[in-house]
């Protein structure tokens, strides 16, 4: 790896993506790469962040080939190559099990969104390299009304485990972080939406969800951070192929 490290996030306007941002922001040496849609986010959030890195911020909807392609060819053009990708970006959009349109837009973000961003972050992916992606609980378990949130979750983690074989001759590292119960605008808007469904307050929902958890808490987003640091550290050089649960210890029970 080169001595400037570039670290390239998408999702990184809010929740795991921005935590795992403010992670490797803390090292002056790194140049972060920022993608997100939500670009008016993203930019607010970095006015006040005080990040110790070098950071350059990219609208960009992961679902869109032809944005990307573009995208990348610039990318290239100003960086010249990565060290570090990490796949946070990602939706959880509940569905029917009969519901077509649901299913493409999940699909279509979580699983080829995912896949894009590996595909041509490829060519740019220094020798030694990481690839960190984003999956879930629900890339093992299934959930009602979640059968296209589960199949993406599971195909990434699929997706994980054969790219990590295809990329280990140049030592480049591919892992999953299973995540669950982190404390993001993803899980607090899922909360919420249980809330008014059970005619109950966020408060009351939160403190129920709370009491079933082991370790009755959910788990920051800056401890996702932490895994996902350690995995792009070089004493992770020998973890590929792996799928890292972390989530208290929930789904031991599911
Ligand atoms: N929070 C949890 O408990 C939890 C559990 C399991 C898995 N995950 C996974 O972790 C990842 C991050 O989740 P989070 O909780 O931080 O979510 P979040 O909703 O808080 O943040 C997701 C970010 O991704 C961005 N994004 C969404 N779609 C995009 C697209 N098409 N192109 C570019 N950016 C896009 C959003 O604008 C947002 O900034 C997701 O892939 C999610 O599925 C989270």
């Amino acid at each position: 790896m080169s001595q400037t490290r570039h670290i390239l996030i998408t999702g990184a306007a809010q929740g795991i993506g921005r935590a795992v941002a403010e992670r490797f922001g803390q090292e002056p040496g790194n140049r972060l790469i920022l993608l997100d849609r939500d670009s008016a986010a993203l930019g607010q959030w970095l006015e006040t962040a005080g990040l110790a890195a070098e950071v350059h911020a990219h609208a960009a909807d992961i679902a869109d080939l032809e944005g990307l392609r573009t995208l990348f060819r610039e990318l290239e053009r100003r960086h010249g190559h990565v060290d570090v990708l990490v796949n946070s970006a990602g939706i959880c959009d509940e569905n029917e099990p009969e519901d077509i349109a649901a299913w493409h837009k999940v699909i279509a973000v979580n699983l080829h969104g995912s896949f894009y961003v590996c595909a041509l972050a490829q060519p740019l992916l220094a020798d030694g390299g990481r690839i960190i992606n984003m999956a879930s609980i629900l890339g093992r378990a299934g959930k009602q009304r979640n059968t296209a949130y589960c199949a993406s979750k599971h195909g990434l983690v699929g997706m994980t485990k054969a790219l990590a074989l295809d990329l280990a001759p140049r030592r480049i590292t591919v892992n999953a972080i299973l995540p669950a119960w982190i404390d993001t605008p993803m899980l607090q808007q899922e909360l919420a939406l249980q809330a008014s469904t059970a005619g109950l307050s966020l408060e009351q929902i939160q403190r129920n969800a709370r009491k079933k958890l082991p370790l009755r808490r959910f788990i920051e987003s800056e401890e996702v951070a932490a895994l996902a640091h350690y995995l792009a550290s070089p004493e992770a050089a020998g973890l590929t192929a792996q799928s890292l649960v972390l989530d208290g210890g929930v789904g031991l029970g599911m």
